[in-house]
């Protein structure tokens, strides 16, 4: 019983983030690099689309309260990622900091979550990529001769179940995958001139609202009131409840800035940079996050943006047709580079995993030319093809703040459980006001997860069995820290 809280010394973790060569992956990312990376994470669907559903749907004008709730909560859990991201800067990310506080065997629960937030989350920005691109190519009068996504009608264990194989998905996954297999340094130029035309786009559409809003302040302070609508009588239609609602749904933008920590054995200056990265990248999207929101709800009744696009929809409102083809540009880059810091932290956690010996050795094998792990990238690349093929969207995105949630949740914790089992160890940043905001991250990412939909819990305990099956039949028999705790009384 007790080799499954077996806990991975931290001076091992200290050693592993230190190690240099061609085994290892390849140090070339600077603090700009970093917080490009983060914001390459954040910023996607969740603004571009659930803003508008949000708002229709739960909280009305007050989708900007439910912004804020979202980013305070975020914001906690970013101050823990932060310093453990500075103290054991591991790929690894959560699951490092889980093995090096709770055990192994909640380590190995927070890697399994993690993939459900990389690799589910990667699938679910799949399927939204693919809309935008053929309403991009719509716009310019484009018309291509086949579906985007065919259907395909298959029976299985005697049920229909229908698929569709979205090619435009499947060539954006391909291209991003081949991408973070040629090198870290070509992928971060990649996801920073993503994030430079999706943060212009998102500045554009701030910029046009604003010259807008002065000069129709009357239409503006119509669309705001009531700031907050009256509940209908349902749980989060409406009112304080539908605040909170608005909050777990718009809480899915926010998904991203914990990737930052994933980068860690990449980083030129990691006990500095990371910190910097993780924090920068969450305070600038929570800002444009509040002030889209809030611009948005003014520009057009909140009752009208239940739509696929309603920042588009926002520009066009205001006249600016082009900004229907501008926002349709600014959401294909943003998608596309959250896709690539999906991937990339998914893989770098593998990697660890396998490193530790929870899975096999294949997974952290380095590529001798491109220092990346090249073939987990791959598999990761098949598999997030075929989730993004075959399971539908909504769905997937729960499941994806679920993962998420849980790992913030832990993280949080360990901050707590590290602060008393290790007081002295060397902490460059320092998590503000411990106890405190652990515990307040704790709260809002439970609260968070209790008001998720009841299929995408069971889909969440599902997986979580799965990686049970797979951690009793395979971890626990070749882990590493496990083999070194029965050695050690031996040599004694
Ligand atoms: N935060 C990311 C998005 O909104 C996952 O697409």
């Amino acid at each position: 019983m007790a080799k499954l809280f077996a806990i991975k010394p931290l001076a091992a973790c200290c050693e592993e983030a230190s190690a240099e060569g061609a085994h290892t992956l390849k140090r070339s990312l600077g603090p700009i690099n970093l917080v490009t990376l983060g914001i390459g994470a954040i910023i996607g669907a969740g603004i571009f689309v659930l803003t508008g559903t949000a708002a229709a749907q739960f909280s009305g004008p007050a989708i900007v309260l439910s912004f804020v709730v979202a980013g305070i909560g975020c914001i906690f859990a970013g101050l823990c990622y932060a310093e453990f991201a500075a103290m054991i800067p591991i790929a690894g990310s959560a699951y490092t900091y889980g093995y090096t506080t709770l055990g192994e065997l909640v380590a190995w629960i927070i890697g399994w979550a993690l993939c459900l937030e990389y690799a589910f989350g990667a699938a679910t920005v799949a399927v939204g990529w693919s809309g935008y691109v053929s309403s991009l190519l719509g716009f310019f009068g484009v018309h291509l001769p086949f579906n985007a996504t065919p259907s395909l009608a298959i029976t299985l264990f005697g049920h229909p179940f229908s698929a569709k194989v979205d090619i435009f998905a499947l060539c954006a996954i391909i291209v991003v995958t081949t991408v973070l297999v040629i090198g870290v340094r070509e992928s971060a130029n990649f996801n920073s001139a993503a994030v430079m035309i999706k943060v212009s786009v998102v500045l554009i559409f701030i910029g046009l609202a604003t010259v807008f809003a002065f000069g129709h302040w009357h239409h503006m302070m119509a669309n705001w009131h009531p700031f907050i609508p009256k509940n209908l009588g349902h749980f989060g239609e409406y009112g304080w409840s539908g605040i909170m609602r608005g909050a777990s749904v718009v809480f899915f933008a926010y998904i991203g800035f914990d990737a930052v920590s994933t980068a860690a054995q990449e980083a030129r200056n990691p006990q500095k940079d990371l910190p910097f990265g993780i924090l920068g990248s969450l305070v600038i999207c929570t800002v444009l996050y509040i002030i889209v929101s809030g611009l948005l709800t003014g520009l057009k009744p909140y009752t009208s943006l239940n739509t696929p696009a309603p920042v588009a929809d926002g520009a066009a409102a205001i006249g600016a047709t082009w900004g229907v083809c501008l926002i349709d540009l600014g959401a294909i880059a943003g998608l596309a580079s959250v896709m690539l810091v999906m991937i990339l932290g998914q893989t770098r956690v593998l990697y660890t995993m396998s490193h530790d010996g929870l899975l096999p050795h294949w997974v952290g094998s380095i590529h001798p030319r491109f220092r990346t792990p090249w073939l987990v990238t791959i598999a990761v690349g098949v598999l997030v093809a075929f989730l993004a093929a075959f399971f539908n969207i909504a769905f997937l995105g729960q499941l994806v703040s679920l993962g998420t949630l849980l790992a913030f949740a832990i993280v949080c914790l360990g901050v707590i459980v590290m602060r008393s089992k290790q007081p002295d160890a060397h902490r460059p940043f320092r998590t503000p006001w411990v106890p405190f905001v652990p515990i307040a991250g704790m709260v809002v990412a439970l609260a968070l997860m209790v008001s998720t939909d009841t299929p995408a819990k069971i889909g969440f305990f599902s997986w979580l069995i799965i990686g049970l099956i797979i951690y009793f039949s395979y971890s626990t028999r070749h882990s590493k820290v496990q083999g070194m705790q029965k050695r050690l009384p031996q040599e004694r």
